[in-house]
């Protein structure tokens, strides 16, 4: 027997013995003889490393060298999750993903381990790299402490090539056994991870070997986009079967138990079926659980199953818009509360402000806590001085939990005054909430405007809250409706707008005449009627607004209470607002004013653009001057029939490349991708290059 020919065969017992022995606990040969013939492939393979299988049993042994992590760049997007604090803000990511896609959606919910995130690559079906996350773009080569986990497959049944996205943790039984017997208490770990942590960069390889790390893998991208699974469900059950360790624990969620059950039996998955009601009762159930798992999960990922879906979705800069990651301890932190603003809404309704010493809250500094309304106060026995504890829930605005220590000044409980802070008429109680009953109050007068403008509403981009507040005092807007008869000529001597923001400003307005229908009505302001009962009314035949004033006038609450989703109350409600003088007169003013009152007038998205980009598949990369968010560019692209893409494939066509594009360009480059810079872009959209600058110092075009 030759050299090749006794490596080969020493590879392939040994991995026979290493395979029974380590997935059915079965020893084929004695301890002693195992070593030795181990013994025997390291000598040989140091002798002739050319011959040495990159899926050799040895490479489990680890070794006593120096490793050094050398940085390499990822070629998948390795990002981390958006984070959700309570349930109904997982249910509110359903909904809106279902909305976003006009289209039913089914999602899969896994644990979220707490360990190292690490990208398994493999070509032609052998494990080249495993790479840490890093900074998303450029992770730490850690291959030598990876290969030496059993859990990890050197090789795969398929010449593929995949990158798998897992998380590398310890069992909290052998975190304990291995701290326990560490003499210097210095050096024990603090927690499974931060020892998972530890190894993982473990200088000596054979020492890693010897932590019993392992890894659940949750995510897969096929180097060739056909072989590509079409659903998540597919893609856990395909990395099974390629041999990687995936988490047993999986629910997945549809919009009924038996489609779930019958999606999980399709992939020939073992997992928990549920209908998205379910959710409040599938995380209180997983929150009892957590205690006795194993391993330490701190919350639980929700990911849409479908993938072209993921596709279209896309990410933002930090994290893919298809998943949420619903986090078990919302972030908590400890301040001083220094005073209680009261704000007064839209609405007219009244809310209470925490501002507190400025304090480091999930990776922001937050200096103003929600209070809810005076009966939260009360519950807290809140006082002025006191120290509280602040969290971020479910809400962008963090909210007080409790007082933790009572203020020492013999401050009492905060009682909010009995008149509107800013025109002072007396404050109703309605359902236990404050609310300025003067619809003239400027503070409600300027936030239906400021809401009537904002990006979701009708979108008339330089009229923020800051420019409203100017045009405000200084007596140029008033109402809503003034917002297009006004005479903003003089708005250019206020300090803060000037002219090139006033030219924006009134080209902002002109095009926010062509908003659709829906987008006016719920631009009203109505307490009922927001963006999805806007199109609800539309929908069910509601498509203009005389239809919507002539069923009010006639006090005819069935007419909206009959629509799915809409309830008696809100039929009522909406007659009621309807009814009021005040925004019949906002109406006719803005209909007047060329507003769009009706469907007919809606510029059908379709033919409004010509399809200059289809069949075409576009990436992004870098800043733009003309698209801030970059996100606007993407849109361009979509409404001229081209799809867009979150990474550079064999299957994109064009990168649309801005200023600072790294890893993109290199990948575009690599695979003849055409790169297209921001001036060639604005040629192809036939858009005069106007860079004007507003206020800001930010150049707009759209
Ligand atoms: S999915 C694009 N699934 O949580 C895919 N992540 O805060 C994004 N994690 O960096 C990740 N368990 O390290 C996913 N079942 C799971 C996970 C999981 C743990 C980690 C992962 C990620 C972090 C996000």
């Amino acid at each position: 027997m030759n050299i090749k020919e006794e490596i080969d065969k020493l590879t392939e017992e040994l991995k026979v013995y290493q395979d029974k022995y380590y997935k059915e606990g079965v020893s084929l040969i004695s301890d002693t003889e195992y070593d030795r013939l181990t013994d025997r492939l390291i000598e040989l393979e140091k002798e002739h490393p050319e011959l040495q299988h990159p899926d050799s049993p040895t490479r489990r042994v680890g070794s006593d060298l120096t490793n050094d992590f050398p940085e390499v760049r990822h070629t998948i997007p390795v990002l981390s999750l958006d984070k959700a604090y309570s349930d109904e803000a997982v249910l509110d990511f359903f909904s809106k993903s279902i909305q976003k896609e006009g289209g039913a959606l089914s999602f899969a919910a896994e644990e979220k381990i707490d360990g190292i995130s690490m990208v398994l690559y493999y070509e032609k079906g052998i494990l080249v790299r495993a790479v840490t996350r890093g900074n998303g773009e450029v992770g730490n080569d850690v291959t030598p402490n990876i290969v030496t986990m059993r859990s990890v497959p050197l090789s795969l049944p398929e010449s593929i090539d995949i990158a798998v996205r897992g998380e590398v943790y310890l069992e909290k039984a052998d975190f304990e056994r291995l701290n326990a017997a560490e003499p210097d208490e210095a050096k024990r770990a603090a927690n499974p991870r931060n020892l998972a942590a530890g190894t993982v960069r473990r200088q000596k390889s054979s020492e890693a070997g010897r932590v019993p790390l392992t890894i659940f893998c949750y995510e897969g991208f096929w180097g060739n986009r056909s072989e590509t699974p079409s659903d998540h469900l597919h893609i856990l059950s395909k990395l099974k079967k390629l041999g990687f360790r995936i988490n047993p624990h999986l629910a997945f969620f549809d919009s009924d138990k038996a489609k779930a059950k019958a999606k999980l039996d399709a992939a020939e998955l073992d997992g928990e079926a549920y209908g998205f009601s379910e959710i409040d009762e599938f995380i209180k159930k997983k929150t009892a659980e957590r205690k006795s798992l194993p391993y330490e999960i701190d919350g639980l990922v929700f990911k849409i199953n479908e993938l072209d879906v993921r596709e279209k979705f896309g990410y933002t800069e930090h994290h893919p818009r298809w998943a949420i990651a619903y986090k078990f301890e919302a972030p908590q932190a400890e301040a001083k509360l220094l005073g209680i603003t009261v704000q007064v809404g839209r609405t007219g309704r009244i809310t209470p402000v925490a501002e507190i010493t400025p304090t480091k809250l999930g990776g922001s500094t937050i200096r103003r806590a929600t209070l809810h309304n005076q009966e939260y106060i009360e519950e807290l026995e809140l006082a002025i001085g006191d120290t509280v504890s602040v969290s971020k829930r479910g809400d962008v605005i963090p909210a007080v939990e409790s007082v933790i220590e009572k203020n020492d000044a013999g401050n009492t409980t905060f009682v909010l005054p009995d008149e509107c802070p800013c025109c002072h008429t007396h404050i109703v109680q309605i359902g236990g909430l404050q609310y300025c009953p003067n619809y003239d109050c400027p503070d409600q007068v300027k936030g239906r405007i400021s809401f009537f403008a904002s990006t979701d509403q009708m979108d008339i981009e330089t009229l923020g809250p800051k420019t409203v507040e100017l045009l405000y005092n200084a007596g140029i807007l008033r109402s809503v409706e003034d917002i297009y008869t006004a005479d903003y000529s003089s708005a250019a001597d206020l300090s803060g707008i000037g002219e090139k923001s006033v030219k924006l400003l009134e080209k902002g307005i002109k095009e926010s005449l062509e908003r659709p229908f829906a987008t006016v009505l719920s631009s009203l302001g109505v307490a009922d009627i927001g963006k999805k009962s806007a199109e609800l009314l539309v929908k069910n035949g509601f498509d203009s607004i005389d239809k919507i004033l002539d069923a009010a006038a006639k006090g005819d609450a069935e007419a909206f209470s009959s629509i799915p989703g809409f309830g008696e109350v809100t039929g009522r409600r909406i007659v009621e607002a309807f009814s009021s003088e005040r925004l019949r007169a906002t109406i006719g003013s803005l209909r007047k004013a060329g507003l769009h009152m009706d469907t007919s007038s809606d510029k059908k998205d379709d033919e409004e653009y010509e399809k200059i980009f289809s069949g075409e598949v576009w990436c992004i990369t870098g800043s733009f001057k003309n698209f801030n968010p970059r996100t606007k560019a993407l849109k361009e692209i979509e409404k001229r029939g081209g799809r867009t893409v979150s990474s550079v494939t064999s299957k994109t066509t064009h990168l649309l490349a801005g200023e600072g594009g790294g890893s993109k360009r290199a990948e575009a480059e690599r695979l003849g991708v055409k790169i297209v810079n921001e001036d060639e872009f604005m040629t192809l959209l036939g858009v005069e290059k106007k860079k004007e600058e507003s206020d800001d110092g930010q150049l707009l075009l759209f």
